[in-house]
């Protein structure tokens, strides 16, 4: 197991009585790509606030780092780059100059961050227009250059608050590339977003909240798994006909639950993948198998259960 880069333990957030995040205990290891899924108002946001200390939590710690970031924010926000739901800039300075303001702030040595600040803006596709005032700029070029933020400072951790919101789709898959080459250079990162496809084209692993509670954490596979028909496998065999004899023997195989028929098929609830037993039950019994195939599991099942109160 790598170093754990986040760590919380019980985090909990009230608002006047408001639970926003309920006993939260997450863990993160360095260099994972984290997806943070969750509807709107599920709490996501008022965690990454608290993991960076711009919020204080109710009860719970937190750990970025090793580090309490309710007492050494300084020191996380040396480590986490960090791009809000809705990025900030002078919108009368220049995109380099937006950037030198950055690097000041950081410390960083002016001929080292002039180098640099160019480098990044060609990465994020802003070099034409780094000359320009932000002011001028689309939303999705003010997210591209909040990711030029983060790629400036190069921190360890990332925490990205829906970066794709708002953005055309074209704009969507630039900075979804972006964020995949911030994991290539081994930034942790945390990606918060209430739009499954997204997060699971980048994350290994997804934490799904709920409510201000996490529902879900796991490996994205091994999530939907568990999902599907409440842990069981779904099996669909093709035949050349169905008959009862066939129906029977498949109920016989040990470890099938349930056989329904649709056509031709049978859709078989199983505990675990039992293509080969259930192919030799349906040609002992004689029938003549055409074609079988496990259900390739969704996370989007999870997911939709859980992001109802969205609607
Ligand atoms: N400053 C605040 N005061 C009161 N309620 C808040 C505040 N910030 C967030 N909330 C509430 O906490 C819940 C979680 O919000 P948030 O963390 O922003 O969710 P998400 O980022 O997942 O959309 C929401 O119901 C929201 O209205
Ligand atoms: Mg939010």
């Amino acid at each position: 197991m790598g170093q754990l880069v986040v760590e919380t333990t019980d985090l909990t957030k009230r608002y006047n009585g408001f639970t926003a995040v309920n006993n939260l205990n997450l863990r993160i290891e360095e260099g994972e790509m984290f997806g943070f899924l969750g509807a709107n108002g599920a709490g996501k946001t008022t965690t990454l606030l608290m993991l960076l200390g711009l919020t204080e939590p109710t009860s719970g710690t937190v750990r970025v780092c090793g580090k309490d970031p309710t007492r050494d924010a300084l020191e996380v926000k040396r480590q986490v780059g960090y791009l809000p739901e809705r990025v900030g800039f002078y919108e009368d300075l220049t995109a380099r100059q937006n950037m030198r303001f950055i690097a000041n702030l950081n410390h960083m040595p002016r001929a080292e961050a002039e180098e640099k600040i160019d480098s990044v803006l060609g990465t994020v596709g802003l070099a034409r227009v780094r000359d320009q005032a932000v002011g001028t700029f689309s939303k999705g070029m003010k997210q591209r250059l909040g990711i030029a933020d983060i790629l400036l400072k190069e921190p360890r951790l990332a925490f990205l608050d829906e970066p794709t919101t708002g953005i055309d789709p074209n704009g969507i898959d630039d900075i979804l590339k972006l964020i995949a080459g911030m994991g290539k250079k081994g930034i942790t990162v945390i990606f918060c977003s209430h739009v499954l496809p997204q997060v699971q084209k980048l994350c290994s692993r997804v934490g799904i909240m709920s409510k201000g509670v996490l529902v879900a954490d796991g490996q994205i596979d091994r999530l939907g798994r568990e999902v599907a028909a409440g842990g069981k496998f779904r099996i669909e065999a093709e035949l050349d006909g169905v008959g009862p004899d066939v129906l029977e023997a498949v109920r016989q195989v040990k470890g099938v639950h349930d056989v329904e028929t649709v056509d031709r098929t049978l859709i078989i609830a199983a505990d675990s993948d039992l293509r080969g037993q259930i192919s030799r039950a349906i040609i002992d019994s004689g029938a003549l198998l055409l074609g079988m195939r496990v259900e390739e599991y969704d996370l989007e099942q999870i997911f939709k259960r859980y992001s109802k109160e969205a609607i």
